[in-house]
């Protein structure tokens, strides 16, 4: 028997009594990704991943590079931050709920809720709060929503994800239900969101470069050319933007903040371990 059967054995075995607190199959998605997109993009570096289809061309980038330079969002960013400092009416603020250092707060999102066995996401725990503290909640895909997560997802700048799928059978049920919406071919033209984030990523599509999930979450919300055509201010969070991946293969979006897209985040941000908090920012 090799070394590395044994040491796989014995991680096996680990898992199977669950005495280890790393989630092995996490673990091996995030390191097959990060293989195959090195050999798929050898000359990017990892880091750069984090800024999508600006990494992959020169050209995109001196376009999304010159928008950054005045980024249309810092009203919205400066809104968030006047949500952030507002007292509800009894007195609490956001903070009551999230914690007074605004710097803390982006990064322990998605992250596993052991007693109501969900996945709890910054943008749900938003409108949780609100909840608790009787105060009409936001929508959940723009405005105030996304100017208050985009507000607490800035002062979280420089940090690292580091999503944690813990020790415990339901936790590992919802990450694995979120690879397999992330996985699953959908829509009239049922294709995946792999189809397009992994297997075609660096190809075009409609004009479109195709980023890699590598790097999907790091900055969100973002401000995007196509949501500034239509109604509204260009600002959307992360499940805005998964209804209208999941409308561009012609199939029906499902709810924001609901189970479906909450577990995919989970998988879906997890594939983001390790790269830098950069938020939020522009799209086309
Ligand atoms: C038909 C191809 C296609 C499919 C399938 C698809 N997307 Fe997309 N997606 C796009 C295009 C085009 C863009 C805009 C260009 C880019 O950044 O990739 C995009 C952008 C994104 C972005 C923003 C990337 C960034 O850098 O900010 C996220 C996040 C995303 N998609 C998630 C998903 C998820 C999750 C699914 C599955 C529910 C999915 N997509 C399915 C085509 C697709």
């Amino acid at each position: 028997m090799t070394m590395k059967k044994i040491v796989l054995m014995a991680l096996a075995a680990c898992l199977a009594l669950g005495t280890t607190g790393v989630y092995a199959s996490q673990a091996d998605d995030i390191n097959a990704l990060r293989h195959y997109f090195k050999k798929k993009f050898p000359t990017v570096p990892f880091k750069e991943f984090a800024n999508g289809s600006y990494a992959l061309s020169a050209d995109k980038r001196i376009n999304w590079e010159s928008m950054r330079d005045f980024p249309p969002f810092e009203d919205h960013v400066a809104k968030g931050e006047a949500l952030w400092n507002k007292k509800f009416k009894n007195g609490n603020s956001f903070a009551t709920c999230l914690g007074n250092d605004v710097t803390k707060v982006r990064n322990r999102f998605p992250h596993w809720n052991a007693k109501d066995k969900k996945v709890e996401t910054l943008e749900g725990n938003i409108v949780a709060c609100q909840k608790a503290n009787g105060e009409k909640p936001f929508g959940l895909k723009k405005g105030n929503i996304a100017y208050l997560s985009a507000y607490i997802a800035s002062q979280a700048n420089g940090q690292k994800v580091n999503v944690v799928v813990p020790d415990d059978k339901d936790a590992q049920a919802a990450y694995e239900a979120g690879k397999q919406f992330f996985y699953a071919k959908r829509g009239q033209l049922n294709l995946s969101c792999a189809d397009c984030h992994v297997y075609s990523a660096g190809m075009y599509a409609r004009g479109n470069l195709l980023s890699p999930v590598m790097g999907h979450t790091t900055h969100f919300p973002v401000w995007r050319g196509k949501w500034a055509k239509k109604k509204g201010d260009g600002f959307g969070t992360l499940h805005r933007r998964y209804g209208g991946c999941n409308k561009q293969v012609r199939a029906k979006p499902f709810k924001a903040q609901g189970k479906e897209y909450s577990n995919m985040e989970f998988f879906h941000a997890s594939m983001s371990n390790g790269l830098t908090i950069d938020a939020p920012d522009y799209r086309e």
